[in-house]
């Protein structure tokens, strides 16, 4: 079978242009810029490059931005503090502490504390119910709306297919779950979701016309798991131990790739796939926190 790679960094530049071009719009007609701060609690190395491409790529689309650090022993105060002042803060739109912060940290709380028309991850309950209702004056969290796009935008229509996700996170796998089951165009899927808990997971993954792999366990999903013209999508991102690379592991996903490409009809590298299309929606949603907020 030939198998199709679903390129993940060239659908998002297409998105960055073109939301790009919404903050130009937004400075030409209301002079208004949007603004993102992003919040980073203590030294995970993963996190601080995951800020830092955001920082970057909101200064790439005309996008102010504010990077937030806070120590590794930051009290709950002092992150609460950080969030309250950036509620009250007109200039910023958008606020996302990045997840996961060190063990001290209550990260419901901290996620109820931001204002839900500034919560750009959509993680705040009011934000995830309107997800969960279809309402489209909340946001959507931004892994699960990159990959509705990498579908829409490689001509896969979710309507009518078994998609099967494995992972039950709050960041990807429920609310996955919750945009594919949607009455609405590029959704209407039947959904399935496995976890760790689920008795052999191969008879589930195996019905799968789109296999959406959220476990964070390396190269977890093997060829005899998938069945054959199958669409993968791999979110996982991990870190194996590589002693033939210069800085010692290599990034692998959450599907053995060589494996599983030669069976499946499209299938989402790591790295390049789902990854670059989580900060495109992120910048989506700073620019729609900025309309939002200004009733436009
Ligand atoms: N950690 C991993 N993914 C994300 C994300 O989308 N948003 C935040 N805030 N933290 C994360």
């Amino acid at each position: 079978m030939e198998t199709g790679i679903i390129d993940g960094k060239l659908i998002a530049s297409a998105i960055h242009v073109e939301t790009k071009q919404e903050v130009a719009d937004l400075k030409a007609n209301h002079n208004l810029q949007p603004g993102l701060a992003v919040v980073l609690v203590g030294e995970d190395p993963a996190s601080k490059v995951y800020v830092g491409m955001k920082v970057k790529k909101s200064a790439e689309l005309g996008i102010f931005s504010k990077k937030h650090l806070l120590s590794k022993d930051s009290t709950q105060d002092q992150v609460l503090a950080v969030v309250n002042e950036l509620n009250d803060n007109p200039e910023i739109h958008g606020i996302l502490v990045q997840s996961p912060p060190p063990p001290q940290i209550d990260e419901a709380e901290i996620v109820r504390a931001i204002k839900p028309e500034k919560d750009v991850d959509c993680f705040h309950p009011v934000n995830v119910g309107k997800m969960l209702l279809g309402e489209e004056d909340g946001f959507l969290p931004c892994t699960p709306h990159g990959i509705m796009m990498l579908l829409e935008r490689s001509g896969v229509d979710p309507s009518g297919k078994h998609a099967v996700v494995i992972g039950r996170s709050n960041i990807v796998g429920k609310p996955m779950m919750a945009l594919l089951i949607q009455k609405a165009k590029g959704a209407n899927a039947t959904v399935t979701v496995c976890h760790s808990r689920t008795a052999n997971i191969a008879d589930y993954t195996k019905q799968a016309d789109i296999l959406i792999a959220a476990i964070g366990k390396p190269e977890f999903v093997t060829a005899d798991m998938v069945k054959d013209g199958a669409v993968v999508i791999d979110v996982g991102i991990n870190r194996v131990d590589d002693a033939t690379r210069e800085r010692g592991y290599r990034l692998v996903g959450d599907v053995a790739f060589d494996e599983v490409s030669k069976k499946c009809s499209l299938i989402t590298p790591v790295p390049g796939g789902v990854g670059p299309m989580t900060i495109a929606m992120l910048m989506h949603n700073a620019v729609k926190a900025c309309k939002l907020q200004n009733n436009i």
